[in-house]
């Protein structure tokens, strides 16, 4: 199988393509590092001990995303890129909806005119807003979404599902993230946010690794066992086999597919310090904050429809995930930049 992965060079999309390569699949990476950097391949590369072939264009290049269908026959595109930062697209929504709307515009368009109709695409729990039940199925309506960034996932995914309906030669697999946290075992590569994170455990790293003070937790009088808010964390290696079993479920020509990638067990807040504390010995400060505007109390998923039809579920516990952090943040502490 030959793969295009779009993103590659970021988070998630670096840890798919190592396990994309584990499993014997070739890719291309296409990216424009815009929130990443090359040196994140080159770890990839360390790790498999292969070449990735990477292509450095932008996916709203029309000529360039030409140019690699003519190049290359795919079996199948995964679309990992986009902008994710909540905050950043509240502030500038234009941008989030040229990058991550009209981006994925050209790349359809282009997947269409190559022949390649297979695609999973990177959705997010945000979907769901505030659920209307926990633990999420995929059956769950979707909710009132309150960022620019989420309304992207929500678009994108009815864009799909308009192309599959009007084309039934299409094959479109929407996953579901929750909440990817941890690295790859190696301590190579990992997520390496730019400036402040916004994120838990990116914040909860650069405190133990000295970067931060103090972590703020925000809210502590949500309606849940501690007042923290419930989150289903996922360990990104997790995710990234997720990706492999659902291109395996995409060569029976599934048509339209809902995948829920998480867990199914919720943390709170407090519980993922001290899971981190407990995993890593390392002290981390807090204060409780006020709440954080967006924010849900309780969002945790049901994988069970992942486990049937994609034989898929999660392996790593919230201790693996927190060494697995720690591992990457404290041998990397400037990220890919030491
Ligand atoms: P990331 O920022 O690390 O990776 C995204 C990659 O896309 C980056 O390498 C960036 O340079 C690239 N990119 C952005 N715009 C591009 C463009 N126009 N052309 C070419 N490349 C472009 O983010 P990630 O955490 O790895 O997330 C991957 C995908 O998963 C994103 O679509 C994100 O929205 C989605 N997602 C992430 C999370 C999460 O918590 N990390 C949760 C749900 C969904
Ligand atoms: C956030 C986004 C979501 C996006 C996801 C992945 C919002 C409202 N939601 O999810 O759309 O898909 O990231 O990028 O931004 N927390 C603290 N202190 C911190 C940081 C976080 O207490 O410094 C808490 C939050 O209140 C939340 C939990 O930790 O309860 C997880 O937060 P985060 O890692 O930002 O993920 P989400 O908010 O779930």
């Amino acid at each position: 199988m030959n793969i295009l992965v779009t993103g590659g060079a970021g988070y998630i999309g670096s840890h798919t393509v190592v396990e994309l390569m584990k499993a014997g699949i070739d890719v291309v990476v296409v990216d424009n590092l815009v929130n990443s950097s090359k040196e994140s391949l080159k770890r990839v590369e360390a790790i498999t001990g292969k070449a990735v072939p990477f292509v450095e264009a932008d996916i709203r290049d029309r000529a360039a995303m030409k140019k690699i269908f003519a190049e290359n026959k795919f079996d199948a595109v995964i679309h990992f890129a986009g902008l994710k930062a909540v905050g950043e697209s509240v502030q500038k929504p234009l941008m989030y909806y040229e990058n991550n709307i009209s981006g994925s515009l050209v790349l359809f368009e282009e997947m269409a005119a190559a022949g390649c109709k297979n695609i999973i695409f990177s959705s997010s729990a945000t979907v769901y807003g505030d659920p209307a039940f926990v633990p999420i199925t995929e059956e769950c309506p979707k909710g009132k979404i309150t960022n620019p960034y989420g309304r992207t996932k929500d678009m994108l995914e009815q864009i799909l599902t308009d192309i599959q309906t009007a084309d039934p030669d299409w094959n479109v697999i929407l996953l579901r993230y929750f909440n990817p946290i941890g690295a790859h075992e190696s301590g190579t590569i990992g997520e390496n946010p730019n400036g402040i994170p916004n994120n838990l455990m990116p914040y909860i790293t650069q405190v133990a690794v000295g970067k931060l003070k103090e972590l703020g937790v925000f809210g502590n009088d949500y309606d849940t066992p501690d007042g923290t808010c419930i989150r289903d964390y996922i360990h990104v290696v997790d995710l990234a086999d997720g990706h492999v079993k659902a291109l395996n479920r995409i060569q029976q020509n599934p048509g339209l597919a809902i995948y829920n990638l998480g867990t199914g067990t919720g943390s709170s807040v407090l519980d993922v310090i001290h899971a981190f504390e407990e995993a890593n010995g390392v002290k981390i400060p807090f204060s409780f904050k006020p709440r954080r505007a967006g924010d849900v109390a309780v969002n945790y998923c049901d994988a069970a429809k992942a486990k049937k039809e994609l034989g898929w579920e999660a392996k790593f516990n919230l201790t693996d995930m927190c060494r697995d952090s720690w591992r990457w943040q404290k041998n990397n502490p400037n990220g890919y930049e030491d």
